[in-house]
């Protein structure tokens, strides 16, 4: 029957059998998912496992402090950080379309990893090699991909259908029949911290794919910001627990006219994407209240430069997804 803790013991088994006496990395990306792949993996595997945390330069703001911190502290795993944001931003110049994007931020973290196994080898007191790739891929991320049911087609998670095809790793997913809640319980009886176990969804792209148009260096900065003040207001109003997440999504290539201070402007929107949702493979939109919608509103275009408007998605999944791209 299924309980975490069967869910757990079986995982333990499989990954030792799996691994054997090589090495793995996990790709670590401050969420949930990864959080919990790599502390099964640990438990698993001990030394043999090294996490890499990828920045990207796709993070919202304190992310990568946060997981260097907390899950370091949380599980004493040994974690190497790799500053890449160069190379993501370099390799997306240029790009607007969504599965563009997917499949190219999917592609550099693989090289990324390559060059990481590469160095643990080299630093390694053994001979041993990185043959494994630890990814946090729930049973969501196969569907959509359309690598459950070779059915749906939705969208390329970047750990599903952006992997390259000469990949060098075998892939290690423990959490690949699980849903999120599962994941949340699996988490917990591992004993990771709530901040952890409770952290809303992030996709592995990042903001990446919450830049309609062109990312680019500026336009990452400004969303940024905007994240932040959204998450700063609807944690101060205590609705963390309440939404499953709400995106901000910068439309990069859309001008509105307005009016500050004593001047026009022309500026950019920013959309607030609230969504409600059990397992993200349905969602609704969140009915927040609006004293939060308009502080956050009102904070977003006074603190953040070039955005002069703030909206709301009000769409639910179907027909939307809860990311735009
Ligand atoms: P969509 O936009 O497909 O999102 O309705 C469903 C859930 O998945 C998250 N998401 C991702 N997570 N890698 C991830 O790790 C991805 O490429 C990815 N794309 C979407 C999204 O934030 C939502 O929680």
């Amino acid at each position: 029957s299924w309980t975490t803790t069967n869910v757990v013991e079986e995982q333990l088994a499989l990954i030792r059998e799996k691994v054997g006496g090589s090495r793995a990395i996990c790709g670590l990306s401050g969420g949930v998912d990864s959080a919990v792949a790599a502390a099964l993996v640990q438990k698993a595997i001990g030394s043999q496992l090294t996490c890499v945390y990828v920045d990207h330069g796709l993070m919202r703001k304190g992310e990568t402090e946060q997981v260097e911190k907390d899950f370091v502290a949380a599980t004493g795993v040994q974690l190497k950080v790799v500053d890449a944001a160069e190379r993501f931003l370099t390799a997306l110049a240029g790009v607007s379309d969504p599965e563009q994007k997917r499949k190219i931020i999917g592609r550099e973290f693989i090289r990324v990893f390559e060059q990481a196994q590469a160095e643990i080898v080299a630093a390694a007191p053994d001979d041993q090699p990185v043959e494994f790739l630890v990814q946090g891929t729930l049973y969501p991320d196969v569907v959509e991909s359309g690598g459950g049911t070779g059915t749906a087609n939705i969208k390329s998670h970047h750990n599903v259908g952006g992997l390259p095809e000469d990949l060098q790793f075998q892939l290690v997913e423990p959490l690949r029949q699980l849903f999120k809640d599962e994941v949340r319980m699996v988490g917990q009886e591992l004993g990771l911290p709530e901040e952890i176990v409770q952290r809303q969804p992030f996709p592995g792209p990042g903001l990446g794919i919450r830049i309609v148009g062109e990312v680019t260096r500026e336009r990452l900065d400004l969303l940024r910001e905007a994240d932040a003040i959204a998450r700063e207001e609807l944690t101060a109003a205590g609705l963390d627990r309440e939404i499953w997440q709400c995106p901000v999504v910068l439309l990069a290539e859309v001008r509105s006219v307005g009016v500050q201070g004593d001047g026009r402007t022309y500026g950019h929107p920013v959309v607030l994407r609230p969504v409600s949702s059990e397992d993200a493979m349905t969602a609704d939109w969140s009915r927040l209240p609006y004293d939060v919608l308009a502080k956050i509103s009102t904070r977003i275009t006074n603190e953040v430069k070039d955005v002069n408007r703030v909206v709301l998605d009000i769409t639910s999944k179907p027909p939307g997804t809860i990311e735009w791209e």
